[in-house]
């Protein structure tokens, strides 16, 4: 049995207790936010779970094995490297840390105690992703040209990152998975529309090698909700619509072919290529089960975990390097030696 404790029970720490419980063998057994009325919540929902205000008691308790961390970015560090510290596995939310070094300083401490440090990179965990994955892995796609996704709705603005800092980190952690390779540069255009200081628009690119882009538009102030991503492939093209219920991914059979013109008036044609379009089978399990359930099993057969601390670590760096862009207003290169 492992024994979970949720620090952070805001809007989205419920949402990880309710899924830590579906996990077999898997027991929520403390949660720690300091506002009272969190507390309150949770405990009306579970009152079997211990509620505290006091992180300390939590690390404390030796019956914890793992803490999910679900408070604000500004405070992963110090969690993450105090419960790391008193031996637990951790989980923590997107991004990991808000500076790079402040990741690479946890990546060390988990190795040095030998304790699990996951993300929540959640997108890898969604079905569609997966499947696309598997289709990319296996040649089916061809050679990726490019990646362009939407991430935009009205939202209530966060008061502790930007727009940047909050939907970045899942488009940069699927470029990161879909391409397996680390970014060249990054260019980003951000604007404050509404408050005065933090960025609530952002459109930008992620350069990769091989002349692949990602080019990406986030907005927390806009009149629909759309998570879209296109993938378009030398053999075939993907088109991944989070918000339909219905048909969540599609491939399409289609692209352009260059051949030797067979007439010989001219050196070679295009030729369109269209064919058929087809939404595969998913596996439509909430996604942040199968994190919770894929952090489990990493603890308990000590794997490493698919979103693991260094994926985290290049998801800060690249942010870092996009916030830089929005100052400079320059293309910023990234750097992932460490
Ligand atoms: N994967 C996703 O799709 C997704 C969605 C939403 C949020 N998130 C992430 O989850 C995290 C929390 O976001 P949220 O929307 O739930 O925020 P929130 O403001 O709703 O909740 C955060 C909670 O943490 C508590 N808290 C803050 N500091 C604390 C501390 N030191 N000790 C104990 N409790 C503390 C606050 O009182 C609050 O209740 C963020 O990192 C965010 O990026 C992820």
């Amino acid at each position: 049995m492992i024994s979970v404790g949720v620090v952070g029970a805001g809007y989205w720490g419920p949402n990880l207790l309710r899924n830590f419980l579906e996990v077999p063998d898997t027991n929520v057994s403390m949660c720690c936010d300091t506002r009272q009325e969190r507390l309150d919540f949770i405990k009306k929902r579970y009152p079997s779970i211990e509620t505290t205000k006091s992180f300390d008691d939590m690390i404390r308790n030796e019956k914890i094995d793992a803490i999910s961390i679900a408070t604000h970015a500004s405070s992963h560090y110090e969690l993450a490297k105090k419960a790391l510290e008193h031996g637990k596995h951790v989980l923590i939310e997107k991004p990991i840390t808000e500076k790079s070094e402040h990741a690479l300083e946890l990546m060390e401490i988990g190795k040095k105690n030998n304790r699990i440090i996951m993300v929540g990179h959640i997108m890898e965990y969604a079905g569609p992703v997966e499947t696309v994955k598997e289709m990319i892995d296996n040649g089916e796609i061809g050679q990726i040209y490019y990646m362009d996704s939407v991430r935009v709705n009205l939202q209530p603005f966060r008061e502790d990152v930007n727009v940047l800092w909050d939907l970045a980190p899942h488009d940069i952690s699927l470029s990161l998975y879909f391409l397996g390779q680390d970014p060249i540069s990054t260019y980003v255009l951000g604007q404050s529309y509404v408050s005065d200081t933090q960025e609530n628009v952002a459109f930008g690119f992620i350069r990769f090698p091989n002349d692949v882009i990602s080019h990406f538009h986030l907005s927390w102030l806009a009149p629909m909700k759309m998570r879209q991503t296109n993938i378009v492939g030398s053999k075939k093209m993907v088109f991944y619509d989070d918000v339909d219920n219905i048909e969540k991914l599609r491939i399409f059979d289609q692209g352009v072919d260059i051949e030797k013109d067979p007439n010989a008036l001219t050196e070679r044609q295009m030729i369109l290529r269209k064919g058929n379009m087809y939404a595969p089978k998913i596996d439509t399990r909430e996604p942040l089960f199968k994190e919770v359930y894929h952090f489990i099993d990493c603890v308990k057969n000590n794997k490493t975990p698919r979103s693991d601390a260094l994926e985290g670590w290049k998801v800060v760096k690249v942010l870092e390097a996009m916030q830089e862009s929005i100052k400079s207003g320059k293309e910023v290169p990234i750097n992932l030696n460490y």
